[in-house]
């Protein structure tokens, strides 16, 4: 069995183009609809009822394009809205928080599990859930890091601000002996070098884009919903505000070039 409709992937903004970039790695004949929610970004610091209402209004907008799976790449709307859009949809539903958590599991060696996010990711404890689920001892310790965000989208990956920003971030993770870091926001696998460089290589970074996209995997072939072989697949940008900031910064977090982002407003 094969499916030939596209994957829906969203997002706040142009973080979880991190996503799709591993999602056409891995699933390269997949099309895939994406939509960031640019007009209304950032999410991490909004309460989960507003991040819940524009996850579901940006579902409903991905189902209008007949998608045959959603995958929320951001981690703060799959920590606030991923149980209620699995609830209300017929569709397989995919987050990033369970593959991450997964991941961080099997990496782990001490049982010691750093966390890193949005304010609103933190505060939600979907990760520690998550992992306790898989590994009940396990030890795990948050950290909000709001600033990276803004320092990634200003191209900061490598400057002197952010490795200070980084350090104070990191010391009451490195205090914890962590021996695993779960980068659970879509921005911070462009901060992998920095964080590994201060974190040292005993401390395993864990991308959940990678995990997620491999979760994406196994569901479209467990479902039947797998693309046609030699499948020539068609990729659609959409954002909620003009689509300029899109196309400038979005090739940075894809890897590739954009040619074109539709623009739709929501709400
Ligand atoms: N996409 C968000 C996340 O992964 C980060 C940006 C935001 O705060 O909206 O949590």
């Amino acid at each position: 069995m094969s499916n030939p409709a596209p994957i829906g992937v969203f997002d706040s903004g142009i973080g979880g183009l991190t996503v799709v970039h591993e999602i056409m790695r891995q699933l390269p004949h997949e099309s895939i609809v994406y939509f960031g929610d640019t007009a209304r970004v950032p999410y991490g610091n909004k309460g989960p009822e507003t991040v819940q209402r524009y996850s579901r209004e940006i579902a409903d907008f991905l189902e209008s394009q007949g998608v045959k799976a959603i995958v929320i790449a951001c981690n703060t709307a799959t920590a606030h809205a991923l149980p209620m859009l699995r609830a209300e949809r017929a569709l397989p539903v995919i987050g990033v928080v369970e593959p991450g958590a997964r991941a961080a599991v099997a990496a782990s060696r001490s049982g010691a599990i750093g966390v890193i996010g949005t304010l609103g990711t933190v505060k939600s404890g979907a990760y520690d859930r998550a992992i306790h689920a898989l590994r009940p001892d396990a030890r795990v310790a948050g950290q909000a890091c709001p600033l990276f965000v803004p320092l990634v989208e200003e191209g900061w990956t490598d400057r002197a601000a952010t490795r200070l920003v980084a350090d104070e971030y990191l010391e009451p993770l490195v205090h914890e002996h962590v021996d695993t870091l779960v980068l659970g926001c879509t921005h911070y696998p462009l901060l992998k070098p920095l964080l590994h460089e201060l974190l040292g290589p005993t401390v395993r970074l864990i991308d959940s884009a990678e995990e997620t996209a491999a979760e994406t995997a196994r569901v479209l072939r467990d479902r039947g919903l797998e693309a046609p072989a030699g499948a020539v697949p068609v990729h659609r940008f959409f954002c909620s505000d003009e689509p300029s900031r899109f196309l400038a910064l979005g090739q940075r977090f894809l890897g590739r070039a954009i040619d074109r982002v539709e623009s739709h407003p929501l709400g």
